[in-house]
């Protein structure tokens, strides 16, 4: 009987000690050590077999290599954010908060996949209750088997027994192994049972997709040590009361990280949204004072997108300042350069921005956008609605040029637009001609208020 022993691991991170500590010296989080009796029982069988076939160090040139088949998830905005489909062999981790939509996603995506024998493996929701989903998913598929289990040597033998093209774990937190006798969802467990996938992954060629909980606090023991183990990890964030999903890969090794999948939740399950920029823009007929619209451009995708300001004279000696899908430290930086380089008086006032959608923009291009949706709300002045925005902003208050301005010339164009006002840097190398919309190049923020507010 092997004597128990237990260690003490950071609930963050999964740092081990032996002895339980206040602060963990690897992610110098507070509070995160918990105890866990992990004592492997290394003689017991787990269902996997493992071949362990000798290494031998290969120059690679000598490596042989295929081109690399990649699995059609039958779903554009999946096979985006995963850059072209799913590598044989890989693991990609599904992580995102409770209720936003995972199991819809990966069921909806596995039902789809027909001609695929894929194997979903609960361990969270009964089949009378994956088959309530099905049935509102509206999608019959055969090739599509459902599993009740958690102990993942019965999941490998059920593997074996059915052969299937793809896994899908939901979710990772409730396997278990019985090489250790923490219970499921510890962090020993998931790191073992993640352990034992990825082997299995990388031995039969076969991809798997876990789904991982995040809680709202991050406090659950889970992807943060996870995302080390896996090829991929991909974030499916959005606000549970709006229908708009996004999702975003923040680990590949087979694809770009910048690329973003955008889903709408219906009483049917997940639409994909292939043209982001027709539920970004709001279409009003009037203008309305504090709206720019900025084209900017996620990943490989330009899209039009709606930046709303609201700038009022504050009732407390502190101005309120707060921003939704851009990062407040940028805004703050925005308007003391709205403020020093044109006299605009923004510092004594209240700011609120939002960006539209519920997404969360990086591109710097949309600097302008912000800047313009400023000024128009504290001058009260509203921008025509047949004009948009891409330009970063510097701190001397000249206007950068922008990556790929083409792309956005010509979504503008492509959504009716009649004006775009651009870095006068961009002009350089592009051919105006090809374009109807009218350009107007700016090159510091005097000339933009110059030209917004007359
Ligand atoms: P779910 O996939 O269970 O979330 P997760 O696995 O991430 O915890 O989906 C949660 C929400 O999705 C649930 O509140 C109901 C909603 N939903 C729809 O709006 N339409 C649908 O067709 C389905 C299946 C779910
Ligand atoms: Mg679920």
């Amino acid at each position: 009987m092997a004597k128990s022993k237990s260690v003490y691991f950071c609930q963050n991170c999964g740092n081990q000690s032996s002895k339980w500590l206040g602060k963990c010296p690897a992610c110098g989080e507070w509070n995160t050590f918990v105890e866990e009796v992990v004592s492997k029982a290394d003689d017991r069988k787990t269902g996997l077999k493992e071949d362990h076939k000798k290494a031998k160090p290969l120059a690679i040139r000598e490596i042989s290599f295929e081109k690399e088949e990649r699995m059609d998830t039958h779903n554009k905005e999946l096979n985006r954010v995963l850059g072209g489909g799913l590598v044989p062999g890989s693991i990609v981790l599904l992580g995102g908060e409770p209720g936003i939509g995972k199991s819809t996603l990966l069921l909806q995506m596995a039902l789809h996949m027909k001609g695929s024998k894929i194997l979903y493996v609960s361990g969270e929701e009964s089949g009378r209750q994956l088959k309530m989903r099905a049935d509102r998913l509206g999608i019959q598929n055969d090739d599509c088997l459902i599993l009740n289990e958690t102990f993942t040597g019965e999941i490998f033998r059920h593997i074996g027994d059915i052969s299937p093209d793809l896994v899908v774990i939901d979710s990772i937190q409730t396997l278990y192994t019985d090489m250790l006798e923490s219970s499921a969802g510890s962090i020993s467990q998931i790191r073992e049972t993640a352990a034992e996938l990825q082997r299995f992954a990388k031995s039969s060629n076969i991809p798997v997709m876990l789904i991982g909980h995040i809680t709202k606090d991050g406090n659950l023991a889970g992807p943060k040590l996870l995302e080390h183990m896996v090829d991929t990890v991909l974030h499916f964030e959005g606000d549970r009361h709006y229908g708009f999903r996004i999702i975003r890969s923040v680990k590949n090794r087979f694809g770009s990280t910048s690329e973003l999948g955008i889903f709408e939740m219906q009483s049917g399950g997940l639409r994909e949204v292939n043209n982001p920029s027709e539920i970004l823009l709001s279409h009003r007929k009037e203008a309305v004072s504090g709206v720019a619209i900025a084209a900017m451009i996620e990943g490989q995708r330009p899209m039009l997108i709606e930046t709303q300001a609201l700038v009022g004279q504050s009732a407390y000696g502190t101005p309120q300042r707060s921003s939704t899908g851009f990062d407040l430290r940028r805004m703050n930086m925005l308007l003391a350069v709205l403020e020093k380089r044109s006299g605009l008086k923004v510092s004594a006032k209240d700011v609120f921005l939002n960006i539209a959608g519920g997404i969360r923009v990086d591109d710097p291009a949309i600097d302008l956008a912000v800047a313009a949706a400023v000024l128009s709300s504290t001058t009260d002045n509203p921008i025509s609605n047949n004009m948009c925005f891409a330009g970063e902003l510097g701190l001397s208050g000249e206007i950068r040029a922008v990556s790929r301005v083409e792309s956005r010339i010509s979504e503008a164009e492509k959504l009716g637009f009649e004006k775009i006002m651009i870095p006068k840097f961009n002009l350089k190398g592009l051919n105006s001609k090809q374009f109807n919309i009218e350009m107007v190049p700016v090159s510091s923020i005097g000339e933009v208020i110059a030209l917004l507010i007359n």
